[in-house]
């Protein structure tokens, strides 16, 4: 069976973007693989720097991860820093990375462009989260198109430690960009992102949801004007993700039709998005009240994910003479 790994870095508040683009897909994979599914808490540390807020990120994905239907039968579920041999790793990958290889990177060229003043985390980023793959001699890494680039580098990686230290050292990792999975709109119709402010959260408040939800801005045509362009309208889009095929396409004809009003429409978008979650919530408010059986989980994890961890240490330190 393939090794399948990818972490999720606890830097906000998940949303329906993140569940419908990665989190269901991911979920969808335990299924088919041995799953290794990571909460990257070094990696949030190149963006938060309080220590509770990033705590409680953390605390909060491993909830809503669980509830969304990580099983912990199926899947190893740990946090990064439990495993902290990642970072050892790290060091060993990070003396044969080029800089020219790193300083070519999106991710961090779009930061010092946006005024971030950059510090060695935020530049050595891909060499962690190279090594949070090779670690655990992982086939394939599910990942959305921004963390292309990234994958890249550790195949670049990968592959020159093994020229220079021995073939077989580290798995050449295989990426699976999830293309198909379309960018989920936010509220204002850009794609939906904790940084633009225009998400709808997975789990949250449900009198604040259904304000954002009725919030959304429409034009001004009235509910009885046929609406050609109705494939188009911000919730008819999002309705094909929460609610039944054929309930969907039902309001987009009749708002096609004319007659079915905005109000009646975001309603109803409202009541399909609240369902769709509801089996979550409740499973998130068990995990809630159990604080202890999720600590288990992600311990139990962190100790399955070391037994492959320290092999492949093993090896590392073996074929670079550290041992
Ligand atoms: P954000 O844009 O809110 O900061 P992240 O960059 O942390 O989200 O994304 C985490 C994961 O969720 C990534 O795999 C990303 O591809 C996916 N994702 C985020 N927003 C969307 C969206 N609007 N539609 C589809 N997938 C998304
Ligand atoms: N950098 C990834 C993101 O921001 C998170 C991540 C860290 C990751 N380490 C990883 C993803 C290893 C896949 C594999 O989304």
């Amino acid at each position: 069976m393939p090794r399948i790994l990818t972490g999720i870095t606890p830097s906000g508040t998940l949303h329906i973007g993140n569940y419908f683009g990665a989190m269901r897909p991911a979920i969808e994979l335990q299924a088919g693989g041995d799953a290794f599914y990571f909460i990257a808490d070094y990696h949030s540390m190149t963006s938060i720097t309080d220590a509770k807020e990033r705590l409680a990120y953390t605390q909060g994905i491993a909830l809503d991860w669980l509830a969304c239907g990580i099983d912990p039968a199926k899947a190893v579920f740990w946090r990064q820093s439990d495993v902290p041999e990642v970072c050892e790793l790290t060091w060993l990958i990070g003396s044969l990375t080029p800089m020219g290889l790193l300083e070519r990177a999106h991710s961090y060229k779009d930061k010092v462009a946006k005024g971030i003043s950059p510090n060695f985390g935020l530049f050595a980023y891909p060499v962690l989260m190279a090594a949070d793959i090779l670690l655990y001699d992982t086939n394939v890494v599910p990942v959305g198109k921004d963390q292309k680039q990234h994958l890249e580098m550790t195949r670049d990686i990968a592959i020159k430690f093994n020229q220079t230290y021995g073939e077989g050292t580290f798995v050449v990792p295989e990426e699976k960009i999830q293309e198909d999975v379309s960018v989920i709109p936010g509220l204002d119709g850009q794609k939906m992102s904790k940084s633009y402010g225009n998400t709808i959260e997975i789990f949250g408040d449900e009198k604040a949801l259904r304000k954002k939800i009725m919030g959304i801005v429409m034009d001004s045509r009235t509910p009885a004007e046929p609406k050609s362009d109705a494939e188009k309208n911000l919730a008819v889009q999002l309705l094909k993700h929460v609610a039944p095929a054929e309930v969907a396409l039902d309001l987009e004809n009749r708002l096609r039709a004319g007659g079915l009003g905005y109000g009646d429409l975001k309603k109803a978008l409202f009541e399909h998005y609240w369902n769709y979650f509801a089996p979550y919530r409740v499973k998130r408010a068990e995990l809630v009240a159990n604080p202890d059986y999720v600590e288990q989980v992600l311990r139990d994890g962190a100790d399955r994910a070391r037994a492959v961890a320290s092999k492949v240490m093993t090896r590392a330190r073996k074929a670079c003479g550290l041992r």
